[in-house]
């Protein structure tokens, strides 16, 4: 019975997992193939998840998010694309950088960078979840189509979504640049460091 899992060990980052039920039964086959009653203990087993984005800048609505998701996990990899489509304000390493120096303190959390299919690279690092916001209803639609057609590519990797705190319901990083571009005020909605460097970046000139 899946239920009575006394070990559950991860095989290999490609879905295939062995386990021995407390009646002595053995199991080697596929994540995919099992009910849904075994896969909170895989998590439980050691759980590694990626949280995806542009990070173009971080802001204190994804730091609130990382801050969650890493009580969650053992492990959190925060990723950054780096191939995006549109053309981002910071370059990839202004965006590591930034994104290190927000999560210094926290010791299950480190950054990284992908290309190509997120599927793809959360197989790679073996990780069992997606971690991904959302903010108002206007996130769903594109989050559940992200989330399903990522389940379609890899049916043993979950998305788990969270909520930030309230206050960053309204916070982007898109309407942050364009607070910045206009002269406005970011104060408590991005790290201190990231409003100088936004500062910086879009008024070269003043500094
Ligand atoms: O911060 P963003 O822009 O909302 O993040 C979007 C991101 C990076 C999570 C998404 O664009 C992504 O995963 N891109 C990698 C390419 C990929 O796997 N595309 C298929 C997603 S269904």
């Amino acid at each position: 019975m899946l239920l009575g899992i006394n070990r559950c060990k991860l095989a290999s980052p490609k879905a295939t997992i062995r386990f021995t039920t407390v009646e002595g039964q053995r199991y080697n086959g596929s994540r995919a193939d099992l009910t849904f009653s075994c896969r909170p203990k895989l998590l439980m087993s050691h759980s590694l998840a990626i949280y995806p984005g542009s990070f173009d800048p971080i802001t204190n609505g994804h730091l609130d998010l990382i801050k969650r998701g890493s009580l969650l996990f053992d492990t959190l990899i925060v990723a950054i694309l780096t191939n995006l489509e549109k053309e981002p304000l910071f370059t990839v390493s202004e965006r590591v950088d930034m994104l290190r120096e927000a999560v210094g303190g926290m010791p299950n959390v480190s950054v990284d960078t992908f290309s190509g299919l997120l599927v793809e690279y959360a197989e790679r690092k073996k990780a069992q979840a997606i971690l991904r916001g959302i903010r108002a209803f206007s996130d769903y639609e594109y989050e559940l189509q992200m989330a399903l057609m990522n389940r379609k590519l890899a049916p043993e990797l979950e998305t788990v979504f969270l909520m930030p705190a309230e206050t960053y319901t309204y916070l982007s990083s898109r309407l942050v640049k364009e607070i910045i571009r206009h002269g406005g005020s970011v104060e408590g909605l991005v790290p201190e460091p990231v409003e100088d460097r936004l500062r910086k970046k879009v008024f070269p000139h003043q500094f």
